[in-house]
């Protein structure tokens, strides 16, 4: 259980997740990039987003390309009554994987941070896989198989200086995926909190940043295809060679001395 687990292949992959998953933020990104690689491995999807529009045209397009059932759900995760109705957009459907990925960052002094959006941003990216994986799990363990992503950040590694709500929402997406993995592991239930670091997706002009003066940037794609391959390595999984070893150096470091240092870096940057 504790050894590193090589990839499976598409039909064992969709054996032991299939036969649907549920994708959040599915419309863009890294979601996205979920939704095609889980339909080229032969699974059915429920993709959700607010964006009903462009979760349309990604079903039919995968539904095209790999003779899979896509449902789609428009719903507003800031909201609390999303997750009814994302279980009743599933009725029926038997989902062995949920990806819970749909989040969004607050970049800035904390002071400055409008707390309405940080309020959202707390439902988005803690609330609703919180709640979303306590709905599935029954099924899940029903089944003594399965698997639960839930897209969190290098961010949640330690504290980020002028990303304090973000990087705080993403140390409990890793706490929950560590806690989950404790409780589920040995019920044969993979579970993985997802680490990505720079992704090329729309996030980073959300945030008002210029993502030409970010290092490291992996396609959403490439941060999707190491997660499926290392489902069975959780509970916490770093994408990328380089935000290992970056993160690595960080978190090695005294705590004030690199939170220090990283305060200053971004001061400097914003000169
Ligand atoms: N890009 C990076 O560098 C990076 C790094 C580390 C972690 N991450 C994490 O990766 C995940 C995916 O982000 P991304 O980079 O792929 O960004 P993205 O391209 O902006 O995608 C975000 C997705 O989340 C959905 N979403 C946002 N707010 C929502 C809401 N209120 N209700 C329902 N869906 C909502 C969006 O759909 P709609 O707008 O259509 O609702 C979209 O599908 C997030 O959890 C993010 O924190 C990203």
């Amino acid at each position: 259980m504790t050894e590193q687990q090589p990839p499976m292949t598409d039909a064992d992959f969709a054996t032991r997740y299939g036969p649907a998953a549920l994708v959040t933020g599915a419309s863009s990104g890294i979601g996205r990039a979920f939704a095609v690689e889980l339909a080229a491995r032969g699974l059915d999807l429920l993709l959700v987003a607010r964006r009903a529009d462009r979760l349309r045209t990604l079903a039919a397009e995968l539904e095209q390309a790999h003779g899979v059932a896509v449902r789609v759900c428009a719903a507003d995760l800031a909201e609390p009554a999303a997750v009814e109705q994302i279980m009743a957009a599933a009725t029926g459907l038997e989902i062995g994987l949920l990806v819970s990925n749909a989040g969004f960052g607050l970049k800035g002094a904390h002071q400055d941070i409008d707390p309405a959006r940080m309020a959202a941003m707390l439902q988005v990216n803690c609330a609703a896989p919180l709640q979303l994986s306590h709905r599935l799990m029954p099924g899940l363990l029903r089944r003594g198989q399965g698997g639960i992503i839930i897209t969190s950040s290098v961010e949640g590694l330690m504290g980020i200086p002028y990303s304090a709500a973000y990087a705080a929402s993403k140390a409990f997406t890793n706490s929950l995926g560590e806690s989950l993995w404790g409780e589920l592991s040995s019920a044969g239930v993979d579970v993985l909190a997802l680490c990505p670091g720079s992704t090329d997706t729309e996030a980073h002009a959300l945030q008002g940043i210029d993502s030409s003066t970010l290092e490291g940037m992996m396609s959403p794609r490439d941060v999707v295809l190491e997660a499926l391959a290392n489902l069975r390595n959780g509970p916490v999984y770093v994408a990328g060679e380089q935000n290992r070893a970056m993160f690595d150096a960080l978190t090695g470091m005294p705590r004030r001395e690199a939170l220090l240092q990283m305060a200053d870096n971004i001061r400097a940057a914003q000169k």
